[in-house]
């Protein structure tokens, strides 16, 4: 089973990845960080960001992969997730851009740009920690319901609902969100050592629960998480008020001995 987290607000979920990616760094100088974008991740990224200012880590070596990027959109675009990425990792982090990789979303080349990727990834020795946000249908990356559990990176129609849900970056305009991405795949995900899961507010708290505690289905791709060795979903509340288990879930974090991290 997944470990479940619940926290009292975003800055505590983003504090503890934080920590956990910094002593990440602290071990492992050339560590393999798998980005994602959205609103999710963006506290961890600012908590991560003062980790490395305080403890005065060298992230020069640190090597970033995002999870994906919208298919045929300009990368000079505010909204290419290469902009997104460089606005709030690696700038912020203080990365070396030519370290972090964003897939190719060019359309000349979007026939074998996943593959280039999942090969990229493989030759930088694997992705140490996955950070992931979660759709309000489970999707994972642009992973959408129906995907192939052992998909590998890839290019993928998005659905209505997650134009809808990102106009909010395109002037609450959908027609301007591209219909199509290329994404990590399930598969590609899964090979990450330890997926970390954010999720906060009432909007998640049925794709939470059917990914901790439904079948693992293509229906829900995060519930393929149930699969991972070293899966962590962290939650507030809000998110976490489907969950059955939650007293259990926050019965076992509270007993859990310090040195094991998340
Ligand atoms: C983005 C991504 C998506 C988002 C998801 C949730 O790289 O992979 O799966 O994580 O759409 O988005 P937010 O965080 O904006 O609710």
């Amino acid at each position: 089973m997944a470990e479940v987290i619940i926290v009292k607000n975003q800055d505590e979920a983003g504090a503890l990845y934080a920590k956990s990616v910094a002593d990440l760094i602290e071990r492992k100088p050339f560590a393999v960080l798998g980005l994602a974008t959205g609103s999710t991740p963006l506290v961890a990224y600012e908590h991560l960001a003062l980790e490395v200012r305080d403890r005065g880590l060298d992230v020069s070596h640190v090597r970033g992969f995002a999870l994906d990027e919208y298919a045929g959109l300009p990368v000079e675009h505010p909204e290419s997730y290469r902009s997104v990425i460089t606005r709030t990792v690696v700038e912020p982090l203080g990365l070396d851009p030519k370290h972090v990789h964003v897939p190719n979303g060019a359309l000349e080349t979007i026939a074998t740009a996943g593959a280039d990727y999942d090969r990229a990834i493989e030759e930088a020795g694997g992705i140490d920690v996955q950070i992931l946000g979660v759709g309000t249908d489970g999707h994972i990356g642009f992973n959408e319901p129906g995907s192939s559990l052992a998909s590998g990176t890839r290019i993928k129609t998005l659905t209505q609902q997650t134009r809808v849900d990102n106009a909010r970056f395109f002037d609450g305009d959908m027609n301007q969100v591209p219909t199509h991405c290329i994404t990590q795949g399930i598969g590609t995900i899964m090979k990450a050592r330890h997926l970390v899961l954010l999720a906060f507010g009432e909007n998640k708290a049925d794709a939470v629960a059917a990914s901790v505690e439904g079948g693992v289905s293509a229906m829900c791709p995060a519930s393929a998480l149930q699969l991972h060795p070293h899966a962590t979903f962290i939650v507030d509340e809000a998110a976490a008020s489907k969950l059955k288990l939650a007293d259990y879930y926050r019965w076992v974090y509270e007993n859990k001995p310090a040195w094991q991290g998340i």
